[in-house]
């Protein structure tokens, strides 16, 4: 039996990670282990290990996003998990498109549900990881300083990537694209 370990997200295109890339390069290298742009991504559902014929059933559920529309996020600022004083994750929050964020995540809880999947109990929050901090430390000033990025892309898709846990760090494969609706 292969089993995978998988996570469900929003890709960031390569052209919005330059610009991202571009507007906070002035503040890099952030403290701790940077995620180096080609990680960079908005979770909507971590799922984690899985058997080959169950990511079949998650598939099928999948294919039902088309029915919501494609949107866009627009960045904000930076923040932290669990907190800017003692910040274990820094990252970087949405401005805009949140709340269709939080939908799709939800439209996708329904599919993982429907999959036979176990719950999350965390509550969704829109972020893209941008360093891991161990141990953890006080950013408040950094993340009081920079100021909110202005780009913005189009989400027109939602993807499967399987984590590679390797020494390296982490690399993510595309295992599927989920369209959503024009
Ligand atoms: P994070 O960026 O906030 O750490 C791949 O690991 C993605 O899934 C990461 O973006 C990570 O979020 C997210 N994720 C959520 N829950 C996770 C968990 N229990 N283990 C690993 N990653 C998790």
């Amino acid at each position: 039996m292969v089993v995978k370990r998988v996570f469900v997200a929003v890709a960031v295109p390569d052209e919005a990670k330059h610009a991202l890339a571009a507007a906070l390069a002035e503040w890099t290298p952030f403290p701790g282990r940077p995620v180096p742009p080609r990680n960079w991504h908005l979770t909507l559902r971590f799922i984690g290990a899985v058997a080959d014929w169950h990511l079949d059933r998650l598939r099928a559920e999948l294919s039902g996003l088309g029915r919501h529309p494609a949107f866009a996020v627009k960045w904000g600022g930076l923040g932290a998990f669990p907190r800017p004083a003692r910040a274990a994750v820094l990252w970087l929050g949405v401005e805009s498109g949140g709340d269709e964020l939080g939908s799709v995540a939800a439209a996708v809880a329904g599919a993982v549900d429907a999959a036979g999947l176990p719950p999350e109990d965390r509550p969704f929050h829109p972020h893209l990881t941008l360093s891991r901090v161990r141990p953890t430390r006080d950013l408040s000033n950094l993340i009081a300083e920079v100021p909110p990025v202005r780009s913005r892309f189009d989400v027109s898709a939602v993807t499967m990537f399987e984590s590679h846990l390797g020494r390296g760090g982490a690399r993510y494969e595309l295992l599927d694209e989920f369209p959503l609706g024009g």
